[in-house]
């Protein structure tokens, strides 16, 4: 079975794909890291030296490499990745099962507002902006997400309480 994340940045795809993954003994991908790993360079340092189409270029072709060659995994796609070129329709190919980790807004804000450094997009934003900014972006993003074929709701739920909300949605019974 082949377990696709999707949401925004900082939605928890890498801590519940992880938890996740482990539940179920399958693989764990995280998309950045894959990127990174076989580019050798750190997201940050590819957005500011090769440029962003430069990496959503790479990040197309290693999502189909993975969702083509690999299976039983649980895969953790960056915040952009259901949202650029033909993207979604690799993850939604033949047997996957994708999730959409769906915070508010304000969840959002919080969670990044920690941690805006690592992420290229949103690191020049000032702390006031980000409410606006997320808030558009997102509404841009939702008719991606929205095509996942299960929504979960995660503001305010714990790790533990989310994989397993996943876990009944693969196993109905
Ligand atoms: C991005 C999200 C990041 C990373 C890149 C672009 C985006 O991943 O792929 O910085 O466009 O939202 P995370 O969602 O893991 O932060």
């Amino acid at each position: 079975m082949k377990i696709v994340l999707l949401g925004y940045m900082g939605s928890g795809k890498t801590t519940i794909g992880q938890e996740l993954a482990g539940k179920l003994n399958y693989e764990f991908i995280d998309l950045d890291q894959y990127i990174e790993s076989v580019e050798k360079m750190t997201v940050p340092q590819l957005f500011a030296t090769k440029g962003e189409i430069y990496f959503r270029k790479k990040e197309f072709a290693y999502l189909k490499e993975i969702m083509l060659d690999k299976d039983n995994f649980v895969l953790a796609t960056g915040g952009g990745t259901p949202c650029y070129g033909d993207n979604m329709n690799a993850i939604s190919q033949g047997t996957a099962h994708s999730f959409y980790l769906k915070h508010t807004i304000a969840k959002l804000v919080e969670r990044l507002s920690k941690e805006k450094e690592f992420r290229p997009l949103i690191k020049n934003i000032h702390d006031h902006d980000l409410p606006e900014f997320i808030g558009k972006h997102l509404f841009e993003r939702n008719f991606y997400y929205n095509r996942a074929n299960f929504i979960i709701e995660c503001t305010d739920k714990s790790i533990d309480s989310v994989v397993a909300e996943i876990s009944r949605k693969l196993k109905p019974n």
